[in-house]
C-alpha cells in the first residue's frame, strides 16, 4: 500500500485518481506528456465514486479513497465508460464495496461491463435518470459514440459540476489538478491532440452532446484525463464547438517519407510554394514525428500534401500506416494531393492519391510524379502549379 492522498476539489468532493507519468503510448497514440486517470469521490448521505482507473493504478485509487473514507462505505459507483483506462479497477472496488450499485448506460454500458467484469451489482440508466445522494443529485447524460457506444457524462446541479469522462480531457500528467495551475497553451495543445486522435471521427456526436449540455450552468468540468477546468471553461467549450464543426484554417501540412532525398526535395519545394502564397506550411518527415502529432496539425489545416517514393510497387510502409490512421479518423474539409519520386514503375503516387480520396480529401492537384532526382526545371514547374491553384 502507498500513502497517496485524495485532493479536495470542492466541499467533500475529492479527486482520487492516478497520474501516469510514464505512459508514452495509448493504443498507438504517442503521449509525450503521460496522462492521468481521474476518478472523483463525493461524500454525502450516500457516497459516490465516479469512475475508477487503469488496473495497474488500482492500489493508488484505493489508497486515495481510503485517505478520506473506508471504501466499503461507497454506495454508488458511476461507470461513465467501459474502456479499461476508466473501468479497469472496477472489479477490485466492487469487491471492497459489495453493496455499491454500479451505474452504467443501458444497454451498451451494461453489455460492455458484463462482458469484461462479469455479473456485478449494475444499475443501468438512460438519459434523464438521476439519483439523490442526499444534498446532491447526479443526473446522467448518455453521450453515445463520444467516443464509445456506452459513453456517458454526469451532471451535479447543486455543485454545477460536469463529470465529463473522456470529453474535454487531455493526456497530460501533472501534479496540479486545475487548468489555471498549469500552462494554458500546453493544456489546449494536448486537448486538441486528444480530440484529433480520439474524437475526430465523432464530430456530429460531439455537437449533439454540446447541445445537450448547452443549457447547463457549469462551474467545473471534471474530466477523465488531465486537468479539471474551472477558469477556462469558455475556452475549452469554444474549442470543442470549433473542432466538432471541422473548422480548418489556411495552413498546409506536407507529410512524406523518402529513400534517397528525391521525395524530400519535392516536399521542400511544395512547402516553399505554399509559403510563397502566404499559406503557412509545415514539413513533416514521417520518420521524425509521431503520427499522433502530425494528425493533430492536419486536423485544423485546410491543405495536405502526402509524398512517397515507390518501393516494391507500393508506397513506403510508413506512409501506408499514416494514411490508414488518417482514414480511420475520418478528417473533414481537407484539400489534398499526392507526390513522389520513383526509379521505374512509380505506382506509389497513385496509391497515395487513392488513399487520400478514401480518407475523404478533395484532390486539388494532379499527382506530382518525378523519376529519379528532380531537375530545377521540374521543381520550378511544381512551384508554378501550386501558385496557379485556385484555392
Ligand atoms: Fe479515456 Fe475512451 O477512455
Amino acid at each position: 500500500m502507498n500513502n497517496c492522498k485524495a485532493v479536495e476539489i470542492g466541499e467533500n468532493i475529492f479527486w482520487v485518481g492516478a497520474v501516469d507519468w510514464s505512459m508514452r503510448n495509448f493504443h498507438g497514440y504517442e503521449t509525450s506528456r503521460g496522462s492521468s486517470y481521474n476518478a472523483y469521490l463525493i461524500l454525502d448521505e450516500k457516497i459516490a465514486l465516479i469512475d475508477t482507473a487503469k488496473i495497474n493504478f488500482a492500489d493508488e485509487l484505493i489508497a486515495r479513497i481510503s485517505s478520506v473514507v473506508e471504501p466499503s462505505k461507497i454506495d454508488v459507483i458511476v461507470s461513465s465508460h467501459v474502456e479499461p483506462d476508466h473501468s479497469g479497477a472496477l472489479k477490485k472496488i466492487a469487491a471492497l464495496a459489495p453493496n455499491a450499485q454500479i451505474i452504467t448506460t443501458n444497454p451498451n454500458g451494461l453489455k460492455g461491463l458484463t462482458n469484461r467484469y462479469g455479473d456485478l451489482n449494475y444499475k443501468p440508466v438512460k438519459a434523464g435518470d438521476e439519483i439523490s445522494l442526499g444534498k446532491r443529485t447526479l443526473k446522467f447524460v448518455p453521450t453515445p459514440m463520444l467516443h464509445w457506444p456506452d459513453s456517458m457524462v454526469t451532471y451535479c446541479p447543486e455543485e454545477k459540476i460536469l463529470f465529463s469522462n473522456d470529453a474535454f480531457g487531455e493526456h497530460l500528467a501533472t501534479s496540479l489538478r486545475f487548468d489555471d495551475e498549469n500552462d494554458l497553451d500546453t493544456i489546449l495543445f494536448e486537448a486538441k491532440k486528444y480530440y484529433a486522435n480520439i474524437l475526430m471521427p465523432f464530430g456530429k456526436q460531439a455537437q449533439t452532446a454540446l447541445k445537450a449540455l448547452g443549457g447547463l450552468e457549469i462551474k467545473l468540468i471534471a474530466t477523465g484525463h488531465g486537468v479539471i477546468w474551472r477558469t477556462h471553461i469558455d475556452k475549452i467549450l469554444a474549442c470543442y464547438k470549433k473542432w466538432s464543426a471541422g473548422e480548418v484554417s489556411e495552413r498546409a501540412v506536407v507529410v512524406f517519407d523518402s529513400m534517397w532525398h528525391s521525395t524530400e526535395i519535392l516536399a521542400q519545394t511544395i512547402t516553399e510554394a505554399f509559403a510563397k502564397r502566404k499559406i503557412p506550411a509545415v514539413f513533416y518527415d514521417i520518420k521524425a514525428t509521431p503520427l499522433s502529432d502530425i494528425v493533430t496539425d492536419i486536423f485544423t489545416s485546410k491543405y495536405l500534401a502526402v509524398g512517397s517514393p515507390t518501393i516494391n510497387n507500393q508506397m513506403m510502409p510508413t506512409i501506408a500506416a499514416f494514411l490508414c490512421y488518417l482514414k480511420g479518423l475520418r478528417p473533414v474539409n481537407h484539400k489534398a494531393f499526392a507526390f513522389g519520386s520513383y526509379g521505374w514503375g512509380g505506382q506509389s503516387i497513385a496509391l497515395v492519391e487513392d488513399e487520400l480520396k478514401a480518407a475523404g480529401c478533395e484532390i486539388i492537384l494532379d499527382k506530382i510524379r518525378v523519376a529519379n532526382l528532380p531537375t530545377v526545371e521540374q521543381l520550378d514547374e511544381i512551384t508554378e502549379k501550386i501558385l496557379a491553384l485556385n484555392l
